[in-house]
């Protein structure tokens, strides 16, 4: 049986002071009713190990945003797939558009990270989902196929195990605009067929594919009572534990 899953996504939000708060917060709200789907927080590098200590009791898994293409050395200001978990970190967010987009992390160097994060027992969510023009095009499908074939389906059955997708549509992103129910389900059960054809029915029924894009309290119950919609990748509306808690809930 596939994880039901609720990640927040941070962003470049939150100093370390801010994020202790809301991880806080979060825990103690988690701990009077506990969830039914796992709870993920993605934070900046900075909070990761106190973030992962504070969160060590509790139902929360602590992700980092991003780890280096390269696995050790002269990379001033990079931040190693090793040294995000030596934190206690247990995820990494790999290839989300803002990355592809803003830092031009191509296939390619997106590859070498998820092969890095996997090494180095780190759990990825690889982020996925077309552009607006892409979309108008009827592209969705053969967009998302090209950066799975550019940077997962090339791991081993035992590997994928280890992975979790999030189809992201660029447009849906920090825009107010969600996917509708309808308009996920379907990609959601096109890049299921697309993980049968590479690593089988059983794996890809056993894969969890997360939402993300606007995904908020008022729309998280639609999304998620979809077959293929395995829960929601967050990011805006993880920035408050309220809110972020009104999304947990939709898998009540
Ligand atoms: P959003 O961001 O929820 O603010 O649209 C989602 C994401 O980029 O992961």
């Amino acid at each position: 049986m596939r994880k039901k899953i609720v990640a927040g996504n941070w962003k470049m939000n939150k100093t370390l002071q801010e994020g202790i708060a809301l991880a806080s917060e979060l825990k103690e709200i988690l701990a009077a009713e506990t969830p039914k789907c796992d709870v993920i927080i993605g934070t900046p590098f900075i909070h990761l190990a106190t973030l992962a200590e504070l969160t060590k009791d509790s139902v929360i898994a602590v992700s980092a945003e991003n780890c280096a293409d390269k696995a050790s050395g002269a990379y001033t200001g990079e931040v190693s797939a090793a040294m995000v978990k030596s934190t206690g970190a247990e995820y990494v967010i790999l290839g989300h558009s803002e990355r592809r987009e803003y830092y031009h992390e191509t296939p390619e160097i997106l590859k070498e990270k998820v092969d890095l994060a996997l090494e180095n027992g780190l759990k990825v969510i690889f982020c996925i989902g077309e552009s607006l023009a892409q979309r108008e095009q009827g592209e969705q499908e053969a967009v998302c196929k090209a950066e799975l074939a550019g940077s997962v389906f090339h791991l081993t059955p035992e590997q994928w195990k280890n992975i979790v997708i999030a189809y992201e549509p660029i447009w849906a992103i920090g825009t107010g605009k969600t996917a509708t129910a309808e308009q996920a389900e379907e990609i959601h059960a096109y890049i299921r067929k697309c993980v049968a054809e590479v690593y089988g029915e059983q794996a890809a029924e056993d894969t969890s594919i997360l939402y993300g894009g606007s995904c908020k309290a008022s729309n998280a119950p639609e999304l998620f009572a979809k077959p293929d919609i395995d829960g929601g990748l967050i990011g805006g509306a993880s920035l408050k534990a309220p809110d972020f808690k009104g999304i947990i809930d939709a898998w009540k």
